[in-house]
């Protein structure tokens, strides 16, 4: 069992930890970006909304985010445990997810925030390649695939997000900035934030996020 939330800016290395502490803990990757992301690429209701506000590197508005959060913790594979990467983003979501949780009598075991600075951050947004077919991420430079543009894990054809741009990226890290960094102070208040130094080696980063959890 663990249910955990990973914090960090934009770049920080959230979906690449999330990758392997599913894998080590059995339990579902709930990334609010990689399901908006799902929704763009079906053309459904909620893909047509939130396109907007990630091509320009806003958030998606708190009604819309909440709702599908609320109805992904409530489904039977999250009551083993689930890892949050990317929500709560908003002092609103955050006051949401107490709420959920306590509805569904769930507790936390772990948030973890992940901490890099700024211009190492815009290099890795702008480097990073995604895959088409299973989300799984590399970068150009720090984490390349064995064979360029193509997934190591499942084959399918890696591509830039359209949000990976440098000006896309100074904006989500201002948005950063301005409305989720202050989530950090909520948490540390309530004795509940690890904080891990993201600015090393991979691997190394996944030994310090499982020390804190385990
Ligand atoms: P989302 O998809 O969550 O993007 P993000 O928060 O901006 O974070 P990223 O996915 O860009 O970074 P990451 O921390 O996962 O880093 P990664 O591991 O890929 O959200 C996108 C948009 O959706 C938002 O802008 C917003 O519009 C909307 N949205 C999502 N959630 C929302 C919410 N709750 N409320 C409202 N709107 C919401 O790594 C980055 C790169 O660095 C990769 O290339 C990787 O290979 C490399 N890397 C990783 N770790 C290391 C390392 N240790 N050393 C060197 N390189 C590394
Ligand atoms: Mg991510
Ligand atoms: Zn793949």
């Amino acid at each position: 069992m663990m249910r955990a939330i990973l914090m960090g800016p934009p770049g920080a290395g959230k979906g690449t930890q999330a990758e392997m502490l599913i894998e080590h803990f059995k339990i579902p990757h709930i990334s609010t970006g990689d399901m908006f992301r799902t929704a763009i690429k079906e053309r459904t209701p909620l893909g047509l909304k939130a396109k907007e506000y990630m091509d320009s590197g806003a958030l998606v508005p708190d009604e819309v985010t909440i709702g599908i959060v609320a109805d992904r913790l409530a489904q039977a594979d999250c009551l083993n445990g689930f890892l949050l990467d990317g929500f709560p983003r908003t002092a609103a979501q955050a006051d949401a997810l107490a709420k959920i949780l306590s509805d569904l009598n769930m507790g936390l075991d772990g948030i973890i925030n992940i901490e890099v600075e700024d211009a190492i951050l815009l290099e890795r947004l702008t480097g990073r390649r995604v895959c088409k077919q299973c989300s799984s991420t590399f970068h150009t430079v720090y984490h390349p695939s064995k064979e360029q543009g193509v997934c190591d894990k499942c084959g399918g054809e890696l591509y830039q997000r359209s949000d990976d741009t440098l000006e896309t990226a100074q904006n989500r890290l201002k948005v950063y900035n301005d409305q989720t960094e202050p989530l950090i102070a909520y948490y540390s208040e309530q004795g509940r934030l690890k904080r891990i130094q993201g600015d090393q080696e991979i691997g190394q980063v996944f030994r310090d996020v499982l020390d804190v959890l385990e």
